[in-house]
């Protein structure tokens, strides 16, 4: 699809999906201090609002460069940020990643699921990527379900971020 007729709101049956703005940095920095929210990642210290700034301009930046990023997660019902979802191009192996993070309440309801659907769907038929790649910690059997219920697979371990992940695709 044409950039200037893409979306940039992703629309699912309880999450809208959206474009992060400065507004979204006191309650971005409430979710990246909650305990262990980053246990599986490469690194694993709270941000700082300094990082959340950063965070949100590379998403900014990302988006204007690529069409797509990741996007802040909000409650259809309320608006309420509840975390981040979207496709992030990782240099080092040109491939693109879908990633997620949600705020410890609204784990185990299905919202990750929900919205990486979205956010696959859109890289494939809005942006047309050939492949969508997932990487997860060998621990965290919950991302890797979430992989698995938006029909990526299993391909191999391999270390990206100077980490071994489990890597998953929409290409098997
Ligand atoms: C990973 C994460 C996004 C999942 O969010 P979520 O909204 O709870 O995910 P969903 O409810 O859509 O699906 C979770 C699945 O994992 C399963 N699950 C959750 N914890 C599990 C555990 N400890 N062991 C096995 N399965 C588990 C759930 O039962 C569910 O599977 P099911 O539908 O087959 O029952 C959330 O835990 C999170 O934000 N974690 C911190 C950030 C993170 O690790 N991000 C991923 C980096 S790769």
């Amino acid at each position: 699809m044409q950039a200037e007729n893409r979306p940039d709101i992703l629309n699912t049956e309880r999450l809208i999906l959206r474009r992060f703005t400065m507004e979204d940095c006191e309650a971005l920095l409430a979710i990246t201090q909650e305990p262990n929210i980053f246990q599986y990642f490469p690194t694993r210290s709270a941000w700082t609002m300094e990082k959340v700034e950063r965070s949100i301009e590379h998403q900014t930046n990302h988006w204007q460069t690529f069409g797509y990023s990741q996007m802040a997660v909000t409650l259809r019902e309320t608006g309420q940020l509840m975390g981040w979802c979207g496709l992030e191009w990782l240099p080092d192996t040109n491939e693109t990643e879908v990633g997620y993070l949600l705020s410890h309440a609204f784990w185990d309801k299905g919202y990750a699921t929900e919205a990486a659907r979205a956010s696959v769907k859109f890289g494939l038929e809005e942006i047309g990527l050939k492949e969508i790649i997932g990487l997860t910690d060998p621990l965290n059997i919950a991302s890797q379900r979430v992989l698995e219920k938006c029909g990526l697979t299993f391909t191999r371990r391999q270390v990206y971020f100077g980490m071994e992940m489990f890597r998953y695709s929409t290409q098997p």
